[in-house]
């Protein structure tokens, strides 16, 4: 078992990362939390049948009265419409203040989860417990909690810290490769931009059943990076943008898209290869990081080019200007695992781009 803890004062809370933890999270949620009686367990229609019954038991052998609130799997449930249907059965379910929400799944059900329990009754205790590789590593830590909206992603949302994340490496077993690798290119950005140890690590497995053997070690990296980033920047205005590092060009492939052909990890592999070769270009970035990182997104199958006119990623980066005013802060590297906040104005977006 490793703890991490992440220190946010009166929010602090530790994150506990051991392979077959799910059976243990009821005895600890019941110590965590001795006011709670009742639990939610909310997960979706891809996990639940894997794990909540699972974790129902732990739950119910640590004399907690349990319900499970299952959404339909996938980013288009992550709206105002399911959150609304989330909370009224919380409400139907007779759950007080002093209950506990807990989240099973991916992003999706973390952050539509999180934000539930952010916003039933002014806020109900919740527990995340992420069954993704992306969740483990990034979203599930952080307080990072939202939903969709028609005018884009993530914009309804709060700033709320989970009591706990329990992360069982064990879940990922059952993730595809396609997924795994989604979630390793989350952690090959942690390497960029904070460990170049850990981006060679990566680099070094010598297949994903290697890699997965390991994984432990991978997770507990990327959450401590992770948990140092947000104690000095918990609402995401300086620091915490580094975490940012290759997503500007990987959002707009994903949107260009419909978000139906890459993955997220996919598109933030993209960003990663296309910026660092321009700024190697430009003499920010030391000759043959862009090869390196190439080297090991090719060998998770991670794409390097997204296959499109970079006019069109531009395009599409446009319409979300409003949104950043007239400049943007790029995340680029001052060498392989150290990352660094620059801000250019937008016309200089296509130079950075290629
Ligand atoms: N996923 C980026 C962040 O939590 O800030």
């Amino acid at each position: 078992m490793q703890t991490i803890h992440v220190d946010l004062g009166e929010h602090a809370y530790d994150i506990e990362i051991a392979a077959g933890l799910l059976p243990q999270v009821g005895a600890k949620v019941a110590q965590l939390l001795p006011k709670a009686r009742k639990a939610a367990i909310i997960s979706d229609t891809n996990v639940a049948p894997l794990y909540a019954d699972k974790l129902q038991k732990s739950l119910e052998n640590a004399g907690l009265a349990v319900c499970q609130i299952i959404i339909e799997a996938g980013e288009q449930s992550k709206n105002m419409q399911v959150l609304s249907d989330v909370l009224e059965q919380l409400a139907a379910s007779g759950m007080t203040r002093s209950d506990v929400v807990l989240t099973l799944g991916g992003g999706v059900v973390g952050d539509l989860g999180g934000f539930a329990a952010a916003s039933f009754m002014r806020g109900v205790a919740f527990v995340q417990i992420p069954t993704s590789l992306l969740a483990q590593i990034d979203s599930s830590v952080g307080g990072k909690v939202a939903v969709d909206l028609k005018a884009g992603k993530n914009l309804a949302g709060a700033f709320y810290q989970p009591k706990a994340v329990f992360i069982d490496t064990e879940l990922l077993a059952t993730l595809s490769t396609r997924f795994l690798h989604d979630g390793l290119a989350e952690a090959i950005k942690y390497g960029c931009i904070k460990d170049a140890a850990l981006f060679e690590k990566i680099a070094a497995y010598a297949d994903d059943d290697a890699l997965l053997a390991d994984i432990g070690s991978i997770v507990a990296a990327c959450c401590a990076i992770k948990a140092r980033i947000v104690e000095q920047d918990e609402f995401d205005t300086g620091l915490r943008m580094l975490l940012n590092f290759g997503h500007t060009l990987g959002h707009a492939v994903e949107q260009h898209f419909g978000y139906s052909y890459f993955t997220h990890g996919e598109g933030v592999a993209i960003g990663m290869y296309q910026l660092t070769a321009r700024t190697e270009a430009m003499g920010i970035t030391p000759q043959g990081t862009a090869e390196r990182i190439r080297t090991v997104l090719t060998k998770y199958n991670l794409p390097c080019d997204a296959g499109v006119e970079k006019s069109l990623l531009l395009d599409t980066m446009a319409k979300d200007k409003k949104k950043n005013g007239n400049s943007i802060t790029l995340i680029v590297l001052k060498q392989l695992g150290e990352g660094a906040l620059q801000k250019i104005d937008w016309q200089s977006v296509p130079e950075y781009l290629g």
